[in-house]
Formats: C-alpha cells, structure tokens, sequence
C-alpha cells in the first residue's frame, strides 16, 4: 500500500517531545535553549534548540530504529524507490565507505573508478578490498571526465571475474551520467553489485528532464547527499539499497562502525523534511529549476566567447546523459581560466559558483535557486566578454600521465611503516600517499603504487606552480612519505 508521504513522523516526535517539556537529565548538555551562549541565540532564535535531542523514548535510535526514524526512512524508501533505506549523519563520505566495506574487504575484489571521491579511498582502506580501477574517458573539449561505459565493466570482469562490485560516481560534480542499466546488466551477470556514488543525483528522480536515477536503472546500492540537492542540512545523505546481492545485516553493521553513537536530531528531522518537501513540492520545483537553467544556458551560448556544455555532450566519452540543471560554464575561448573567472565572478560581480577547473566554472542550478540568480549570472558573465572580447584562446588542458603500478593495496600501504624523502628522489618508489591535484580532483597515484617517471613530471609541474593538491601530507610536495 502506498504511504502517505504527508507524515513526518521524525518531525513530530520531536514537537511532541518538546511539547512535554520535561525535567531534563540527558544529553546534550545545553538542555533545549538554556544552555546556549546568548549571541548563539539570539541571531539563531530558540526553536532550532529545542530540537537537538537525543534518543529519549519518543525519538526513536538511529542504530536501530524501530519507530520514528524507521518510519521516516520507510517513507523515504518509497520516494526514492529502494528495498530499504537509511539515513546518513556523516555524509555521503560515511555512505561511501559502507557500501565499499560491504561489497569486498579483507583482500576481495571490488572495482573502483579513478575519479571517485577520496571517501571510496576510506571505504577501501578500513576494509581492506582490493581495488581494480576504471578510467572514465576524457571528454577534451572540456576537458571533463566523461562516463564509464557497460563495455569497460565488461573487460574488467574478464580480467578480474572474482571482482565483487563496481561503483560508479554518477551524475559526476559536472552532471555526467554513465549508463546505468548496461553497467548493473554486466553486473548482475557477474553476480557482482553495482554501487552508485550518487552524492549529487537526489533530484535526478523528479523530473523526465533529467536523467534517471540509480534505484530506477536498476544499481544494487547508491549514496546520496540529501544537503547537495535538496533542503536538508549539510553532512545529512541517505544510503537506499535495492537489491537480493547485499547482506543487510552486514551493511548494518558496516553503518555503525562509520557513524556517530550521538547522530544529530537536527540533520535527522532535516532529512525527514527535506523528504516531506520533495514529495509535495519536488517535481514540480525540479522541474521548474532544470527549465531555470536550460534557458539560462541558451542565453550563456548566445554571448561571444562564453560557452556552456550542453545535451551534445551525450554521447561522447562515455557520457550517457547530462544533468541540465548543472552548468559548466567556459571562457576559455576568450582567454580566461575557471579559476580567474571563479574570481572574479565572486570579487566583481558577487556571484558564486560551486567550483572551477582550469578550462570551466561550475554553477549548481537547484530547485530553490529563483530566476533573478540565473539573471545575475548571466548579466554578469556578459558583461566579463565584453570586458576581455580580445582575449587569445587557452591552450588545451595536459593530457593525464597513465595509471601508475599497483603494489600493495591501500589498506596495507596506510598501516605500513613509512619514510619520507626528498621529492626529488621519489621516481620508482612506492607512495604511501594518495595525491589528487586539483583540478582535475583526481587522485594520480594512491597509496600502494609506484610512482612513474609521468606521474612524477605531471606532479612537478603543478608543484612548480604551487597548484593545489589534496592528499599529500607535505602540501608543497618538498617531500614524499613512502612505503619503507
Ligand atoms: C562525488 C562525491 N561523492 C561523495 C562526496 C561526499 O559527500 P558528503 O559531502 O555528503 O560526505 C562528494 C562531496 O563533494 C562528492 O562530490
């Protein structure tokens, strides 16, 4: 029977407690609004106080829920169309992790690719999974990591037939879909799961103008970060699972060894809400945005030497389909970096994107942005080409150095004992970091591989431009921690 996703039940248990207002002995400390520094207070208000509770008898226990919050996460399940769900008090990071340890630990096989986020890197370190990996291909035009396509899957099941999952980050940051229901296809005939890194595709499940989520083309598991796309707070995401392959005890289990025993009430309700909110509001309000943001793009085409990517990216690299809603925006053609024009967007004309590579700028369109932003943006980026009309073209991005060697696996090389060198001398040994310049935000070597002469030269080139790294402990990379 359909539910009524009118309900908050997570929401209410929390007012009803709150209405009896009783003798309070428990955590957190501050007991309701009493106890908050009086600055804290009065810019915040007290209501939100009130609400950061704990598991007392009406608010249920995020470890085992069996009343308000397994109600709301049912509801949820129904919504975003999975076997079961659960919500997520430290991101979809924790979410990530679960999934990997889940699927292969302990030396089995699980296939990650080489743009996941850092927190597949965890997933694969405390579990101990081996990993193969998965190279999306390069779209050059913009320089974007494309899709990973059912046909790489495929070759890497005839390479590595004991593998026991393959994640895929889909919709990437960009809004780069791979093709979901070949890959789970090769998957499921594998008797492998798929786990979808789905961080920035909550919305993708209420609109026909965007492409399909992962629970509707058929993933085993995905991981959404609820804050990203919708209204709840930032580190609330849920973890929907969707399949016969998955041991839900074990995922359980796996959820408690990355969570917090103390989960916030505060990010709980918000996911309760946010859930209420899309089920009343959400197609119509995504709708809404990615019709936002289609027009915008068209006006952004339309101004010489700005360019924003588009439906013809489909097709190409991988790419299945493109979410609309997010907008890669380029004046490469007139010169200017992602960088620079993040920028100056911000400085001069006080617009802020999501982030910046070295070709594009990103901007998030989300179903609460309204049409003025879209404007601002617009108006402004029209105004930067005719500002800098004269601009020459930047040259094309540098191609990516190969895949460097595996050695150990990360597990192993995260616990190994390690010395550090001079960065000069680490050509030929084995890292025992992970280091991802950024952009492309790609990890280039992690922990357990060799360090190739091209890796080493790629490296040095953004070390010598003092270009931002993530990873590595000595962040100007004089030095490198490698496996003794
Ligand atoms: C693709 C992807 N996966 C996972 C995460 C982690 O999500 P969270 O910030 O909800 O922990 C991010 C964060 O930016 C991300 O971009």
């Amino acid at each position: 029977m359909k539910k009524d996703q009118d309900r908050t039940p997570l929401f209410d248990a929390i007012r009803e407690y709150d209405a009896r207002h009783p003798a309070y002995f428990r955590i957190p400390g501050h007991r309701y609004e009493n106890g908050i520094d009086p600055k804290f207070r009065e810019a915040v208000g007290d209501e939100i106080f009130k609400m950061d509770l704990t598991e007392t008898p009406l608010t249920d226990d995020l470890h085992n829920a069996s009343g308000a919050i397994k109600e709301a996460e049912d509801l949820a399940s129904e919504l975003w169309e999975s076997d079961y769900t659960h919500f997520l008090v430290n991101g979809s990071t924790c979410g990530n992790q679960t999934m990997i340890i889940t699927a292969a630990n302990n030396g089995q096989t699980v296939c990650i690719p080489r743009n996941a986020h850092k927190s597949a890197l965890m997933g694969l370190t405390l579990g101990g999974g081996r990993p193969v990996y998965i190279m999306p291909q390069i779209e050059e035009e913009w320089g974007l990591h494309g899709g990973i396509t059912p046909a790489q899957v495929e070759e890497m099941f005839a390479k590595y037939p004991e593998c026991r999952g393959v994640m895929v980050v889909s919709p990437t940051y960009y809004g780069i879909t791979s093709d979901l229901e070949g890959i789970a296809k090769v998957c499921h005939a594998h008797n492998a799961v798929l786990m979808v890194d789905e961080a920035h595709g909550a919305h993708c499940y209420f609109s026909d103008l965007l492409p399909k989520g992962a629970m509707q083309a058929g993933a085993d598991m995905c991981v959404q970060s609820i804050h990203k796309v919708t209204g709840s707070f930032t580190q609330s995401s849920m973890i929907h699972v969707k399949s016969k392959l998955v041991d839900r005890s074990f995922l359980e289990a796996n959820l408690h060894l990355v969570q917090s025993t103390s989960p916030s009430y505060l990010l709980m309700a918000s996911l309760d809400m946010a859930r209420h909110d899309m089920a009343m509001r959400g197609a119509q309000m995504v709708d809404d945005a990615s019709r936002l943001a289609i027009a915008a793009r068209a006006e952004i085409n339309n101004i010489k030497g700005i360019r924003c990517a588009g439906k013809e990216l489909e097709g190409r690299a991988g790419i299945y389909r493109l979410d609309e809603t997010r907008l890669t925006i380029s004046a490469a053609q007139i010169g200017i970096r992602g960088f620079d024009l993040k920028k100056m967007l911000f400085d001069e004309y006080n617009v802020d994107v999501e982030l910046a590579d070295y070709r594009n700028v990103l901007a998030i369109v989300t179903f609460a942005n309204k049409k003025e932003d879209l404007d601002r943006l617009v108006d402004a980026l029209k105004d930067i080409a005719a500002r800098f009309k004269d601009g020459q073209p930047l040259p094309p991005a540098r191609q990516l150095p190969p895949q460097p060697e595996y050695v150990i696996s990360p597990r192993e090389a995260y616990f190994a004992k390690k010395k550090r060198i001079p960065w000069a001398e680490a050509v030929g040994k084995v890292s025992a970091e992970m280091i991802a310049p950024y952009p492309p935000g790609i990890p280039l070597i992690y922990q357990g591989e060799r360090m190739s002469q091209e890796v080493w030269d790629y490296l040095e080139e953004v070390r010598q431009r003092k270009g931002h790294m993530h990873g590595p402990s000595d962040v100007e990379l004089n030095t490198l921690q490698i496996i003794e």
